[in-house]
């Protein structure tokens, strides 16, 4: 295992005066903290269970609601469908113990989410990658364990798979005998356009059943309602969800009773509210990211457009690489994250990764010129 670069580099971003677009982390001033010392209190007050230990899958009011808000969502399931995790971190974990062995593949994107390629890379897999951009082009893989995605806008590339090549992934994922991992972690962050069906939802009306289907979908409450809380979920074919069960009882026996408790009321409470609180601080930030990156950036640089999520991915050209820009950023005050902390075979040095979600549109929009800057005197030095 390797150190996490983007941990590495929050050591630093501590520092006065320092613009960050590395952490793609939830802005704090849009927690209903009010709420949640209002229902903490009150659950303490009112639950003789809420210190106490619980079952592993997961508080029973919380398990019901998450198989609501799938089956609003196109995925019809119950409680028994339902393992809440901690965060949807610890699913991957779960995953991968559960399907990976040394040797045996995964297939993901490239570039993918980080704390993906860390929880799979303990189980030594080989990784095969997909790309979606010119239609599906697939590995050859046609033995593989697990296809995981990011389908809605991706971290870190802030983009979103069409419905054709979603299609594409799960007949991909049939073919190749594989579970397919649908990671949801920024799917209720649409800032424009309609919703694109979750992959399960396509899985569960080709296959008739979720009980038939292959898809596992993790979600969580993160980037909604509070990373800290640490509450996630994984649905599925109940068959596999008891086993993932089995694996979480030896890892930590159950995520947090009051937790659980906790985000199960404000979910239930003010889960529409901090969604839309949340869409419209963020599509201005994105907003102010895009217009500034439209005016500033040097001909040759290329950026993503996301409709929804937290990330924009720059592609340089090919003079300049995004390590070494980075070590002249933060000598400015600025820091991203280096493209290749993304990629499992360490190459995309050639991009790097621009969070809006935690800066003010005035310090996005004088970081994003700076940074425009910087990239400007290193082409003319590299020419
Ligand atoms: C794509 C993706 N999946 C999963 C996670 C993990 O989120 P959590 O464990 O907080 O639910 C993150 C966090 O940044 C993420 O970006």
């Amino acid at each position: 295992m390797r150190a996490s670069e983007i941990r590495e580099l929050l050591k630093l971003l501590d520092r006065p005066g320092m613009v960050s677009f590395a952490g793609g982390i939830p802005d704090p001033s849009l927690f209903e903290v009010d709420a949640f010392r209002n229902v903490y209190g009150d659950v303490l007050t009112r639950s003789e269970s809420a210190l106490q230990y619980s079952t592993t899958e997961g508080f029973p009011p919380l398990r019901r609601w998450i198989a609501q808000y799938m089956s609003d969502r196109g995925v019809p399931c119950g409680e028994e469908n339902v393992l809440v995790t901690h965060g949807s971190q610890q699913a991957l974990d779960l995953i991968g113990k559960l399907f990976v062995d040394p040797g045996s593949s995964v297939i993901m994107t490239a570039p993918t989410y980080l704390g993906a390629l860390q929880s799979f890379t303990a189980f030594e897999p080989e990784f095969d990658s997909v790309r979606f951009s010119d239609g599906l082009a697939l590995t050859n893989a046609t033995n593989a364990r697990l296809l995981y995605l990011v389908p809605d806008f991706a971290n870190p590339t802030g983009q979103t798979l069409s419905k054709q090549d979603r299609v594409a992934a799960l007949e991909l994922a049939r073919r190749a005998g594989a579970i397919l991992v649908e990671d949801a972690a920024y799917t209720d962050l649409r800032y424009e356009g309609d919703a694109e069906p979750r992959i399960a939802a396509l899985d569960v009306a080709q296959s008739g059943s979720i009980e038939a289907s292959r898809t596992l979908y993790c979600g969580t409450f993160s980037k909604t309602l509070s990373p800290g809380l640490r509450v996630g979920w994984v649905c599925g074919p109940a068959s596999l969800i008891r086993r993932l069960t089995l694996i979480k009882q030896a890892s930590d026996l159950h995520t947090s009773t009051i937790n659980q408790q906790v985000i199960f009321r404000i979910a239930s409470g003010y889960f529409d509210q901090a969604v839309a609180r949340a869409r419209d601080t963020y599509v201005q930030r994105r907003d102010v990211m895009l217009s500034t990156l439209a005016k500033y950036a040097p001909q040759g640089v290329r950026w993503t457009t996301p409709s929804g999520g937290l990330f924009v991915w720059l592609t340089l050209p090919q003079q300049l690489e995004s390590g070494a820009l980075l070590e002249k950023a933060v000598a400015r005050n600025l820091a991203f994250v280096p493209g290749n902390a993304f990629f499992a075979d360490g190459s995309g040095s050639d991009h790097l990764r621009l969070s809006f979600s935690l800066l003010d549109e005035k310090t996005i929009a004088s970081g994003v010129a700076d940074l425009c800057g910087l990239l400007d005197d290193e082409l003319r030095r590299a020419a």
